[in-house]
């Protein structure tokens, strides 16, 4: 413990209907918890200031400095509830070092893995009220999405690295990411934007990434697609990942392939995968993936099921992928259910997460 925190608890928490209500039906990222954690930072003070307080709205000079240059990054992870009650995180320190990548590509300070670990810790122990009961098997399974974020709250004009920049962590209640529950998605490959290039922010987690991504998610819903699949930027021919999501593709001999890691994020379900699916005695190629590979696999039927994964999104089977003049689906998407090794994997998954299986990788952090 090395993070001074002070707790004020809210005097107008949410009374136990309205949470058992709320948990009921959380949906996704709707919700909040009855308090937020806020961590300060100054290069005289180091990290400072670390408290728990009343979630609610901040109170922002218009000039912050991520208002207008978005030096912003963020983290998506969850706590899960066990059958006895006690409350896990998912490889938490795994998360702490990858916003500590995000923060050097965005000249933000770190903060030390183990702070990042205790102080995501102390709000879910605030608000453990708020971490839903026990998961239903199959899809939709409910836990408290935790967002931990930093963001440079300097109030100045000029563009360099902020030299106040404030850390918090909000927490909200979520259920299944999609609303068609493990429905596989149709996905609409944007030729016309990309997400990342060389030297570029690609495998950070920060805003602007998303905000990159949005007119492509638009132009997906408006050719009635649930997301879109981003293409390497310099020879537009390799799969990248999705707007917010991994992505796998099954063969028919058993091997796997997930594109290599470099302009992506490095996602934390991604790299659990590939440990789940060697173990199970899969080959797991990591490796650039061109588009026309993923067409003609799925027509030729070497490709049996093509999958995506994200701590919001678990593991959602893939259907039909579209684009500007054609279409090519698996056989998933015409039975409407995910793939025999898509489900395997989802289902060892989220048997770890919710400690229905042994965790024999070590992955699960006991909060409380
Ligand atoms: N890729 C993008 C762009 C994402 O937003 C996410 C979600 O966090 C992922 C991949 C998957 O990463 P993780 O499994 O760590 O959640
Ligand atoms: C996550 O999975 O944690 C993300 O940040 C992705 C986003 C689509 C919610």
């Amino acid at each position: 413990m090395t993070l001074d925190l002070t707790t004020t608890l809210s005097d107008s928490q949410r009374g136990e209907s309205e949470v058992t209500e709320i948990l009921a039906n959380p949906g996704f990222g709707t919700y909040f918890t009855d308090h937020m954690l806020s961590l300060e930072w100054t290069p005289e003070q180091g990290w400072h200031d670390g408290r728990i307080t009343k979630y609610g709205p901040l109170s922002m000079d218009p000039a912050s400095a991520v208002l207008h240059y978005a030096q912003e990054i963020f983290e998506g992870m969850k706590a899960y509830r066990h059958e006895d009650g006690s409350i896990w995180s998912f490889r938490p320190e795994e998360n702490a070092k990858r916003m500590a990548r995000s923060s050097h590509r965005l000249a933000l300070p770190v903060l030390d893995p183990a702070d990042f670990v205790q102080a995501v810790d102390a709000l879910v122990e605030v608000d453990q009220r708020w971490v839903p009961q026990n998961a239903a098997d199959g899809a939709g399974e409910k836990s408290l999405y935790l967002r931990p974020f930093m963001i440079a709250s300097e109030v100045f004009l000029g563009v360099r690295p902020a030299q106040h920049v404030t850390f918090m962590v909000i927490a909200s209640p979520a259920g299944a990411y999609f609303k068609g529950g493990l429905t596989p998605l149709t996905l609409w490959l944007t030729e016309e934007y990309t997400r990342a290039g060389r030297g570029g922010m690609g495998a950070a987690k920060t805003g602007g990434n998303y905000a990159s991504s949005l007119v492509a998610q638009q132009e997906a819903i408006a050719h009635g697609c649930d997301q879109v699949v981003f293409l390497d930027v310099a020879e537009g021919r390799y799969v990248e990942e999705l707007g917010g999501m991994n992505m796998y593709f099954v063969y028919a001999d058993g091997h796997i392939v997930t594109p290599e890691t470099g302009t992506i994020l490095e996602g934390i379900t991604r790299s659990a995968i590939i440990e789940l699916a060697q173990k199970k005695g899969h080959k797991v190629e990591e490796r650039r993936f061109a588009i026309d590979e993923w067409r003609e696999g799925i027509a030729s039927g070497e490709i049996t099921e093509v999958f995506a994964c994200g701590t919001a999104a678990v593991v959602t089977p893939v259907g039909t992928l579209k684009w500007d003049g054609g279409e090519v689906g698996t056989a998933a998407d015409t039975g409407h259910e995910a793939g025999p090794l898509t489900q395997e994997i989802r289902q060892d998954l989220v048997d770890i997460q919710y400690g229905r299986a042994e965790d024999s990788f070590g992955w699960m952090h006991r909060i409380c």
